[in-house]
């Protein structure tokens, strides 16, 4: 018996759908346990592509229990669409979907929110996928947001509503001069999604913890991506939920004790979607190059993706907050044509307020840790080291031996460097494009 997280390493989009779907197969259930909607899993069965935004991608493998924890937050009409749109793709859903009835909803006045918040940001914007994310988290932390629960309550939640509406209609009409929300349509449009859902809705809870303690094999699926964490990620340019492993515990209710692996999705360069610092980042034609070749445009807002080289300042941040117990390395076929690598192995600043011992020498300082603040990361220049590309074509590679040697030895260099474990290295989008070294649960 084995209870296994999948997180990101980096700033999401790594891949985590594809080592999710893969591990499933090992797996009895796969529950969920932070963020919304904002997420895009994507995974290739056969030729085919699907696309989940809030359910365990689990559901695409019969016989699997999938489990949307508390930490998650639910846009009720959007997961009805999710439903749906795979129902129609012959995906059945009944019994396999459970719905954490502590999970915060996503209402109207969140995604309006979340789009004025972002325009009165200016050039300070986060870039977020729009969908509501941040004010829901805001209302849970307020503690005015409704949970799933809460639909089930029609009384209660036409109270509430009605409480909740007269602030959000405040700022509506007086800060950013839009119409008024009126309660008895949002209650109706919500009414009706809970008709559809309260099936579904269960004490997740208890749920998870019976199922660990009947020896099934549960996978914790993250999204986004440890450097969006909202404690440990590059504050504010960050999502609002805990991404990295402790949000397990929290998101789910499930004790650290049950945990028994951490397993690492990294991709073998790095990518970021809207705005933060990003000392890696490449702006130039290789940038544009990685960008093509790895398909890399948001899967929930096809927004295209910052890309750049690794950088191991902020892996090792990574590998120190989650304790990874191995390493999926992703989209390694993606660089078959560069010519040489490129790995950030420390950052230098030069302190314009020259606050620092280095300054007051009159070198700039050199960072191996990462930054604090996303000011100073963004001022970071990355020190690199070069390595040689393989220019072959690796992509359904599916034993070590048969990568190039150049390929092995960028795998080495990464594992040696940042001492972890890499156990599976991905060599393309389907499912069987995959080196598998080590299986996390066996
Ligand atoms: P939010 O989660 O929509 O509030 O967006 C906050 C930040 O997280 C933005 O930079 C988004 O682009 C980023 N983000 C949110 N979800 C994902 C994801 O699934 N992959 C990559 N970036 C994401």
């Amino acid at each position: 018996m084995s209870n296994i997280v999948v997180v990101g390493v980096q700033w999401g989009d790594e891949g985590k759908g594809k080592i999710v779907d893969l591990l499933t197969e090992s797996a009895d259930v796969v529950a969920r346990y932070q963020g919304g909607h904002n997420a895009g899993h994507t995974v290739m069965i056969r030729n085919e592509k699907f696309i989940l935004h809030v359910i365990p991608s689990g559901i695409l493998h019969k016989g699997k229990t999938c489990i949307i924890g508390n930490g998650v937050v639910i846009d009720p009409k959007s997961l009805i669409e999710e439903i749906e749109g795979l129902k129609s793709r012959k995906i059945a859903i009944g019994k396999n979907l459970y719905i954490s009835g502590r999970a915060h909803v996503i209402m109207p006045y969140h995604t309006m929110l979340d789009g004025k918040n972002e325009q009165a940001k200016g050039n300070k914007k986060i870039g977020t996928t729009g969908r509501g994310i941040g004010p829901a988290y805001v209302d849970k932390m307020s503690r005015v947001g409704f949970r799933m629960i809460d639909l089930l309550d029609s009384r209660g939640f036409k109270e509430k509503l009605k409480a909740n509406l007269s602030d959000v209609n405040f700022l509506l009409e007086k800060k950013y001069h839009n119409t008024r929300l009126r309660p008895e349509r949002v209650y109706s449009e919500y009414m009706r999604y809970a008709d559809y859902l309260s099936p579904f809705i269960t004490d997740a809870v208890v749920l998870v913890n019976n199922l660990i303690d009947k020896g099934k094999d549960v996978l914790f699926e993250g999204a986004q991506g440890t450097l969006l964490d909202i404690d440990h990620g590059t504050y504010p340019y960050v999502t609002s939920s805990s991404a990295s492993a402790g949000g397990v515990c929290t998101g789910l209710g499930v004790s650290p004790k049950k945990i028994d692996g951490i397993v690492g999705v990294m991709k073998a360069y790095t990518t970021r979607v809207g705005g933060g610092p990003f000392p890696t980042e490449l702006t130039d034609k290789l940038g544009e190059d990685i960008r093509l070749k790895g398909g890399e445009y948001g899967a929930t807002t096809g927004r295209p993706r910052r890309c750049g080289w690794l950088d191991f300042v902020s892996l090792k941040h990574a590998i120190r907050i989650n304790g990874f117990t191995s390493i999926a390395l992703t989209k390694l076929d993606v660089l078959d044509e560069v010519d040489k690598l490129k790995v950030c192995t420390a950052y230098t600043y030069e302190d314009p307020y020259k606050r620092c011992e280095c300054s007051k020498k009159g070198v700039a300082c050199k960072f191996t840790d990462m930054p604090q603040d996303a000011n100073v990361l963004e001022a970071c220049k990355p020190v690199y080291k070069e390595l040689p590309g393989w220019k072959t074509n690796t992509q359904g590679v599916k034993k070590l031996k048969d990568l190039p040697k150049q390929a092995r030895a960028y795998i080495d260099y990464i594992s040696e460097s940042l001492n972890v474990n890499i156990d599976i290295i991905s060599t393309g989008q389907r499912r069987d494009e995959v080196v598998v070294l080590k299986n996390p649960f066996k």
